[in-house]
């Protein structure tokens, strides 16, 4: 008889975006007339920059002739667009990251979601909570975790880290000794970001107790403040305990295009075995390379005027984060990030429940945002609301809500 991976089954039924879908759907069918603002789902809405545009259409041209045609892409990713990120994102911040230490994929959510699979299955994972839901899920359909716990909202055999308003939504240790530790500042959803202390305290305990940190940085292009670290690998020993996702999504607002990058030090070892090793191996048995034209693309970026016009567009994002705090704030709402990332993170008023208030807002203002539960159990009571729309958009919903 054949059979089926049973660990599939531990995930609860739907998705939290599917069920907002679905409520924002039969509100729409009920409200024909009704102009939805939808500050919920995290993705982007400027188009792409022309200095990537003008690259991407020009490496479409090299696919058409003979001479400069490409198929399959180096495993691991071009060395043009690996010596790039090297240089820019790592090497010229002072960082030390090599070229031969990234590699390229079609994002961070395939890479974040699959890096479990060069650890074994007894390994215990620690997460925050409120938490991007892909890390747990994969351990989840990987049998590293217990049954999920309805009642608590929560798996068995996971460590949850709680991130809440008393520290500041950066955890503190856990108590249980974890094996892989996963990280994300700037933070979805909290909008939270991590000090230099902070992250260099979690790479000290990570070495003591022997743990690699999984460290998320999509959202490192978000950060304004200077003393925010971009990379873990500003961190003394991060190289000996640490692999860092990227993600040229929300920097560069490549959803649709699909490309990121992993990194991971030559020297990180674990069971004696190299990392770096392993996951090389991992890549070019599962993986037949980002599309050369989106890694031209991917180069684009950092090229001068791409540089120029992403942060630009990132500008416009976190004006509109500014205008949701500010709104918020005069409104009386408790509203936390959105300086460092282009999330909001505000507590119901009343502590009504994350989907009550979900509703309220849907129903009462036609604005759509995410139920913080939806996160984890400690986001309960919270709700998260994207700078990704316009902000005309932003300056309507922020009307909306004044008016609730
Ligand atoms: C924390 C975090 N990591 C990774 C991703 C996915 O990035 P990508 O589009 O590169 O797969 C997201 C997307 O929303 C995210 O919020």
């Amino acid at each position: 008889m054949v059979t089926v991976n049973r660990n599939y089954l531990k995930l609860p039924g739907s998705y939290l975006f599917s069920d907002i879908a679905r409520k924002v759907n039969d509100f729409k069918q009920k409200n024909p007339n009704m102009n939805i603002i939808r500050l919920g789902i995290g993705d982007v809405t400027q188009p792409i920059a022309p200095a990537i545009i003008k690259t991407l259409h020009e490496s479409v041209d090299e696919m058409a002739n003979e001479s400069t045609f490409k198929g399959y892409a180096p495993d691991l990713g071009y060395e043009f667009l690996r010596k790039t990120i090297a240089d820019k994102d790592y090497l010229s911040r002072g960082t030390t990251v090599y070229a031969d230490e990234i590699f390229v994929s079609d994002g961070a959510k395939s890479d974040c979601s699959a890096i479990q699979e060069i650890f074994g299955i007894e390994n215990k994972i620690a997460v925050c909570d409120p938490v991007y839901p892909v890390y747990v899920d994969s351990n989840v359909m990987a049998g590293r975790t217990g049954d999920y716990n309805a009642e608590k909202g929560i798996y068995e055999n996971v460590i949850y880290m709680p991130c809440t308003e008393e520290n500041n939504f950066v955890p503190d240790f856990p108590k249980e000794k974890p094996d892989l530790i996963y990280l994300c500042y700037p933070n979805n959803p909290t909008g939270g970001a991590i000090t230099k202390e902070s992250l260099q305290a979690w790479v000290d305990h990570a070495v003591k107790i022997g743990a690699i940190i999984l460290f998320d940085a999509a959202y490192e292009a978000y950060i304004c403040d200077d003393e925010i670290p971009h990379s873990i690998y500003e961190c003394e020993g991060a190289r000996e305990c640490a692999i860092e996702f990227r993600s040229f999504s929300k920097n560069a607002g490549f959803t649709g295009l699909r490309l990121g990058f992993t990194v991971i030090p030559k020297e990180l070892k674990c069971d004696g075995v190299s990392l770096h090793s392993l996951w090389a191996r991992r890549h070019s048995t599962r993986y037949n390379g980002a599309p050369y034209i989106i890694q031209k693309a991917g180069e684009a970026v950092y090229s001068n005027e791409g540089q120029k016009q992403i942060k630009e567009q990132i500008s416009c994002y976190m004006k509109n984060a500014k205008y949701i705090k500010n709104g918020l704030l005069d409104a009386g709402f408790k509203v936390y990030g959105g300086e460092n990332a282009p999330y909001l993170w505000l507590k119901t008023p009343n502590n009504i429940k994350s989907w009550d208030f979900f509703d309220l807002l849907l129903n009462k203002a036609g604005v759509v945002g995410t139920p913080g539960v939806g996160f984890g159990k400690n986001g309960e009571g919270y709700f998260r609301l994207t700078a990704f729309g316009t902000l005309e958009n932003s300056i309507e919903a922020i009307k909306r809500i004044k008016e609730l």
